[in-house]
């Protein structure tokens, strides 16, 4: 629409996240058409920048080839930079004035701010916004907050209190990338667009849900933020359990954001709160014949974590959904740093077959895995008739790899969907004030007493499956393992 301009201003531009991630992203978006038109482009931080700096800082994670140079000169033109400081209003007048620069009479400009920043600064930042750069006439005004979002229950309310003083809910987009993902957003048509898993969806015919997240690194330098929050806070509170209220909400009224929403936050409600005896918390420690100098470091190694900290870089936890559907059936968060692989999956497993005729041991549980990543996958493990002239059963799939199925495909990154998302005011994707509350009212008593008591986690070497003691845990949640089949991915 050449009646209007699209401002997005990035706070925390001189940082990383803004360097490795929402930059290279703008880019994206921006090389391939799909930005709006009238983009502007508005970097704010503390440090006195150029924007050949910002350039310079920025562009090497664009992954650009030679042929975009004269795209890329296209892109540094709608880019501008403003220094300021985050609490004081006379700064973001100035950056007001900044995108006051792109109203023309009888133009609309919308206005989106990406706060790329710390927490601590949260509120100030929001708060100046407010009071000094709100869109004017008919434009919109949009903000993106990252997480963390509190860190418990009480300061997660105190934020929320605080934003939602000062926007609409429809204005506040809190980012979960998680649910930026192909396969997560796939979860919705699998469940709802197939007439096959629909009926068995339950307790009659589930055994167990196991939603895990495994890293093959440790913190990489990040230690300091790390240790703040640990594994739980960092990803299971936020990424798994978004993707568990997917997989096991009631079908929603439809497919509009706060349908879906009311859904995601109805399953919430139905989960008790996590007790300790329900956790296994790990942490990594180096493994002294690891072939890289990472591997060879533990948690505890690392400089920036504090000396004897014990703060979990893995943990399982099992919680229970009361209600009609799901009571009794296990739903298992596993998440990990520095482990033996890089993968997230969903893997439900359903019951064994009632009155096996087939000798014992032949039948394995069907299996449905939902593969986030790497190698984006939808499989079901299923026993089929092993060929040849006997009737012996053999352990089998339903595979739809989408790196076979869709070959030549490109899957958007994340934050590439959710930036257009918050553009074109989709909320569908973003999570609102109400599931997090939800989800912090889960998770705070164990939060809170491990910090009371302390408890030592359990350690692991880096670059093994985890402490022993949570495949232990699995099985005695009723999770059946045998070890009789691997999936490999067939690209
Ligand atoms: C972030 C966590 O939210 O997600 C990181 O803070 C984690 O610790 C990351 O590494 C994983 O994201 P992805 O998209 O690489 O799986």
């Amino acid at each position: 629409n050449h009646e209007c301009t699209d401002v997005i201003v990035v706070l925390g531009a001189s940082g990383d996240l803004a360097k490795k991630k929402i930059y290279p992203t703008l880019w994206w978006l921006y090389k391939d058409g799909l930005i709006p038109k009238h983009i502007q482009i508005i970097g704010y931080a503390r440090s006195k920048l150029t924007i050949t700096d910002l350039k310079n800082r920025t562009q090497p994670h664009f992954k650009a080839t030679p042929e975009e140079k004269a795209q890329l000169d296209g892109f540094w033109k709608v880019n501008w930079y403003v220094a300021g400081s985050y609490d004081k209003g006379d700064d973001y007048q100035k950056l007001n004035k900044e995108i006051t620069k792109f109203e023309k009479p009888g133009k609309k400009v919308n206005r989106l701010f990406y706060l790329a920043l710390p927490p601590s600064v949260y509120e100030p930042v929001t708060k100046n916004i407010r009071e000094n750069c709100m869109a004017i006439g008919d434009g919109w005004t949009r903000v993106i907050v990252e997480k963390p979002f509190g860190h418990d229950s009480e300061s997660s309310a105190k934020l929320s209190n605080h934003l939602s003083e000062l926007f609409k809910e429809e204005e506040i987009y809190r980012i979960d990338h998680y649910l930026g993902k192909e396969m997560v957003q796939n979860l919705m048509v699998l469940r709802f667009g197939n007439r096959i898993f629909s009926p068995l969806w339950n307790r009659d015919n589930i055994a167990s849900v196991i939603i895990s997240f495994k890293e093959p690194f440790g913190t990489q330098g990040r230690g300091g933020y790390f240790d703040e929050f640990g594994i739980i806070r960092d990803v299971m509170q936020n990424h798994l359990l978004q993707i568990l209220s997917l997989v096991a909400m009631e079908k929603p009224v439809s497919t509009g954001a706060e349908d879906i929403r009311d859904e995601k936050v109805k399953v919430l409600k139905c989960i008790q709160q996590l007790k300790l005896e329900d956790v296994v918390l790990g942490q990594y420690v180096g493994d002294p014949e690891g072939e890289t100098e990472d591997s060879r470091l533990g948690y505890l190694d690392d400089p920036t974590v504090p000396d004897g900290s014990v703060t979990p870089t893995f943990a399982l936890a099992t919680l229970q959904i009361k209600n009609e559907r799901w009571e009794g059936v296990p739903f298992m968060l596993r998440c990990g740093k520095a482990l033996n692989e890089r993968k997230t999956e969903v893997r439900v497993q359903f019951r064994d077959v009632p009155g096996d005729i087939f000798p014992e041991g032949a039948i394995q549980r069907n299996e449905l895995i939902i593969r986030v990543q790497p190698g984006e996958a939808v499989y079901l493990k299923m026993m089929a008739k092993k060929p040849g002239m006997s009737i012996d059963c053999e352990e089998s799939e339903l595979d739809l790899t989408y790196g076979s199925r869709y070959r030549g495909v490109t899957l958007r990154d994340a934050y590439e969907r959710l930036i257009l998302d918050a553009f074109v005011g989709s909320q569908i994707h973003f999570v609102r004030s109400d599931e997090l509350a939800e989800a912090w009212r889960i998770f705070t008593p164990v939060l809170h007493q491990v910090e009371r008591e302390k408890p030592k986690p359990i350690t692991y070497k880096y670059g093994s499956r985890g402490p022993r003691e949570a495949d232990d845990f699995l099985t005695k949640s009723g999770f059946k393992y045998t070890g009789t089949y691997k999936w490999t991915n067939p690209h």
